[in-house]
């Protein structure tokens, strides 16, 4: 099978597609042959080991894990020893290790069901990027309907979700972006879009139940501003300064995200796709041979939704 290499932290340039060994399916797993995976900012920071924090998870002078992606959707192609929930034909997604490649091995309690009403392509733009809007917004920012909601980010892969989301439970949203994306943050159901290039969210006067940025450019004390008495701000945008300023100040209207991959999650994202709530933004599709450009792509900050590498 073709799979990406990664020897050692550095630019998209340090990544090869080599011809490597299918993975065996060990007990309890299922061998998956991998339709489409996603980029996430996640694979551009591992890649690079920047933060030099996040080598102490990932190997301190090399990667520890050689094949890089996590987003991922396929079909079931064997299954192990004492698997009971997928049979092979079954089609699934899911985050785990190594999903820039052909095959991946994974634990058969990790994946979910693939929405019967998307492609591959969508429902691998889903895991990581949904799980964090849905996470952020129902169990860190307790959403409920009615509220007033800031996505700050709107456009991006968490954004694109976490407006869908917010709508899904009944919120009053508002999306910031960038020109060029207002009309795609209004179509994904925004109540109103704000241009920051035009107008500054934190001084316009608006005030909100629940603020989830994804961006993380404005100052803490610029955001918990626009919080209405009992407000949160959550946020998925780490910095050292903020996580020191966290910290240290401990405020109570202000959460950090940091994703659990829960399969009960995806199948929550499954049943809103299927009801038609939610739909996968997809901004480019790159083949495997291409994954120095999209991650390239995504480095740059300014994806519209998700970019898919097609395998
Ligand atoms: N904590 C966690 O567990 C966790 C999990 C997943 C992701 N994250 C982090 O969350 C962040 C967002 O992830 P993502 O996948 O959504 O990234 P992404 O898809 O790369 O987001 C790009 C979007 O950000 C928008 N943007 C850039 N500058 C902006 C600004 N000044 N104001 C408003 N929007 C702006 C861009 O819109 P324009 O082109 O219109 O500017 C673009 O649509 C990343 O830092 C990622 O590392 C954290």
């Amino acid at each position: 099978m073709k799979a990406v290499i990664q020897e050692k932290y550095g630019s998209p340039e340090v990544l090869e597609i080599r011809e490597m060994a299918k993975p065996a399916v060990a007990p309890g797993n299922v061998l998956v042959r991998v339709r489409a995976a996603a980029v996430n900012p996640y694979d551009w920071h591992v890649l690079r080991g920047s933060p030099f924090l996040v080598r102490i998870a990932f190997g301190l002078l090399r990667p520890k894990q050689k094949t890089p992606g996590r987003d991922w959707a396929g079909t079931v192609e064997a299954v192990g020893e004492a698997v009971t929930l997928y049979q092979p034909g079954d089609e699934v997604f899911g985050i785990s290790a190594g999903a820039f490649a052909e095959y991946l091995c994974v634990s058969e309690d990790r994946p979910a069901p693939k929405p019967a009403n998307i492609t591959h392509e969508e429902a691998a733009a889903v895991p990581m990027a949904a799980l964090t809007a849905l996470q952020g917004l129902r169990d860190k920012g307790r959403i409920q309907p009615g509220h007033r909601v800031l996505i700050n980010g709107a456009s991006g892969g968490i954004g694109t979700f976490a407006v869908q989301i917010a709508k899904s439970f009944g919120a009053n949203v508002t999306g910031v972006c960038s020109t060029k994306n207002v009309e795609l943050v209004a179509s994904l159901g925004a109540d109103r879009v704000i241009d920051y290039r035009h107008e500054d969210f934190t001084r316009n006067g608006a005030r909100y139940d629940l603020a989830l940025d994804t961006v993380g450019n404005r100052s803490l004390s610029d955001c918990q501003r626009i919080l209405a008495p009992n407000g949160v701000y959550v946020t998925a945008a780490y910095s050292l300064r903020r996580m020191v300023w966290q910290a240290v100040r401990r405020p109570k209207n202000v959460a950090g995200i940091y994703t659990q991959i829960r399969r009960e999650d995806l199948v929550v994202m499954k049943e809103l796709m299927e009801a038609g709530k939610v739909r996968p933004v997809i901004d480019r599709r790159y083949p495997l041979s291409e994954i120095a450009e999209a991650i390239r792509y995504v480095e740059e900050g300014h994806a519209r939704g998700k970019v898919i590498i097609t395998i």
